[in-house]
């Protein structure tokens, strides 16, 4: 069969060449320079009958056709490589790391094994051990890539099992988070089958970091009670305020309880490849295990997660599995060229998470790329300096890690005084749905100390300093006309904005 007969029916040269030529011109265009775009579009009631239509797959249709049917489906969407979106966690990809994802997925190696992808795995193996080296793990530690955070935690979860649960003890074993921990520690657990009472979700202190001796006091008395601790999750950047936990302090109880420390790195660890300020996650180096999502601050498309283990024979204890057709493969490993598959919970799994994260780290440089991380420490810090020039602006947490948390608290009536927290809280829900709607910054709200809260976590290296100062600007003054509509509706008799009347 000629390379241009295809059996989809396409023709090679006119069909896709022509398709690939014209696309890549417009995603470039249009995926990459977002900055003056909706930086969320959501798909309104009268969009749904279309979409359901074009959803409907049917007949053969011209590949120009359907491209324009898939440009008007991803239009409705949260930029999250806008530069001005600073909700949740961002993802400002770098186009270099969509050219890398491009050409993996070109390939579609299937990254599981030597004999499968020995190139690819090889090149994984070496990016791992790096980037664990970066961390200050040992010459021991290894890796695999992951579809994120999510199932790092879960892998880092098993692995303390494995190593730490005394067989048949598991229905007594205990796990300790904080209760700034992410959920989908929580959820991992769950679904590994250990009950909500054996987690133990510990307040944590007034930075928002795990407690030591919280901590060691519900060891010791969950020890006087037959149970078995065998797992502390620390995080290394909180998803709400940045935090990083006392990992050192962490590390040194786990290591006299014989218990597991699995760090949740998923956004902080990246921090280590900071130009300039690594200092603030080096204690990264005292976990057993850890999660690290490229997807977030390391500049790469989804999905992008790394799981990095202090010691990499654990991994194999806990993942190598047989099968028979998988015999050929299974003889044919070294310790070059390893058999992932061995590694993680995917069997199928794609070489293009590590190829797209190598492609970036060695078209841009690590200087250059952590340059950039530093970039979204400043802009934070940048928020946060501009607030304390202002009044009526309480810092909720401080700029730590790209994360800042703050909210509006000016002058309300005396009549409403008694619920001035409540006042403010939708002042500040308000200010947020404003700056979103006028397409000035994706900021999202959430509660800190149980206030409602304004969140900032911009990581754009395409964010100027000057543009995030603007941006407070624009909420000052946005929280400064609410605040004064809200004492103006509750002198008023007619009270017609019910929002802000009390
Ligand atoms: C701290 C932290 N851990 C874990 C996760 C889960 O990661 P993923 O969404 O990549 O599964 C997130 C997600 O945002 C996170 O912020």
């Amino acid at each position: 069969m000629a390379v241009t007969d295809r059996s989809d029916g396409f023709h090679l040269e006119t069909d896709i060449h022509a398709a690939i030529h014209d696309l890549t011109r417009r995603l470039a265009e249009q995926s990459q320079n977002v900055d003056k775009e909706p930086i969320i579009k959501v798909a309104q009631p009268e969009h749904v009958p279309y979409l359901r239509e074009v959803g409907t797959p049917g007949v053969a249709h011209d590949v120009e056709k359907v491209l324009e049917e898939a440009f008007t489906a991803f239009d409705f969407r949260l930029r999250v490589n806008h530069p001005r979106f600073m909700g949740l966690i961002p993802s400002p990809t770098s186009p270099i790391a969509w050219l890398g994802d491009v050409v993996a997925s070109a390939f579609n190696a299937l990254g599981a094994s030597k004999l499968q992808a020995s190139g690819p795995v090889v090149i994984e193996k070496t990016l791992i051990g790096w980037l664990a080296s970066r961390i200050g793990l040992p010459a021991t530690a290894g890796g695999v890539c992951v579809s994120g955070g999510s199932m790092a935690n879960l892998m880092g979860i098993v692995l303390a099992r494995d190593q730490c649960v005394p067989h048949g003890e598991e229905q007594r074993a205990v796990a300790y988070l904080s209760d700034q921990t992410h959920y989908s520690v929580a959820k991992a657990l769950r679904l590994l089958g250990f009950k909500s009472n054996r987690v133990r979700k510990l307040p944590s202190d007034v930075s928002f970091r795990m407690d030591v001796d919280e901590l060691q006091q519900a060891i010791k008395y969950d020890r006087a009670s037959g149970l078995v601790p065998f797992l502390v999750v620390g995080s290394c950047g909180t998803t709400n305020t940045g935090a990083v936990d006392p990992l050192k302090q962490i590390a040194d109880v786990c290591k006299m309880e014989g218990m597991w420390l699995h760090v949740d790195g998923a956004y902080g660890a990246s921090a280590s490849l900071s130009a300039t300020r690594r200092d603030v996650v080096n204690e990264l180096q005292y976990a057993d295990s850890l999660s690290w999502d490229a997807h977030k601050w390391l500049f790469q498309t989804y999905s992008c997660g790394l799981f990095i283990v202090k010691d990499k024979a654990n991994m194999v204890k806990s993942f190598a599995n047989e099968g028979d057709y998988l015999r050929d493969g299974t003889a044919f490993e070294d310790d070059d060229i390893p058999n992932f598959w061995n590694c993680t919970m995917e069997l199928t799994r794609p070489a293009s998470r590590a190829m797209k994260l190598w492609f970036t780290l060695r078209v841009v440089g690590t200087q250059r790329i952590g340059e950039m991380i530093d970039h979204g420490f400043k802009l934070a810090e940048s928020a946060e300096s501009e607030l304390r020039g202002l009044q009526d602006w309480e810092i909720l947490s401080p700029a730590n890690l790209g994360v800042v948390t703050f909210r509006y608290a000016g002058r309300t009536t005396a009549a409403v005084d008694d619920q001035r927290e409540q006042v403010h809280d939708a002042i500040n829900s308000r200010i947020s749905k404003e700056l979103i709607s006028s397409n000035v910054a994706g900021i999202l709200t959430t509660k800190v100390k149980g206030k409602v809260a304004l969140r900032i976590c911009a990581l754009s290296p395409d964010l100027a300093l000057e543009d995030m100062a603007h941006i407070i600007r624009e909420a000052d003054r946005l929280g400064k006309e609410f605040s004064m509509k809200m004492m103006m509706n509750n002198r008023s008799e007619e009270k017609e904005d019910d929002e802000f009347s009390i």
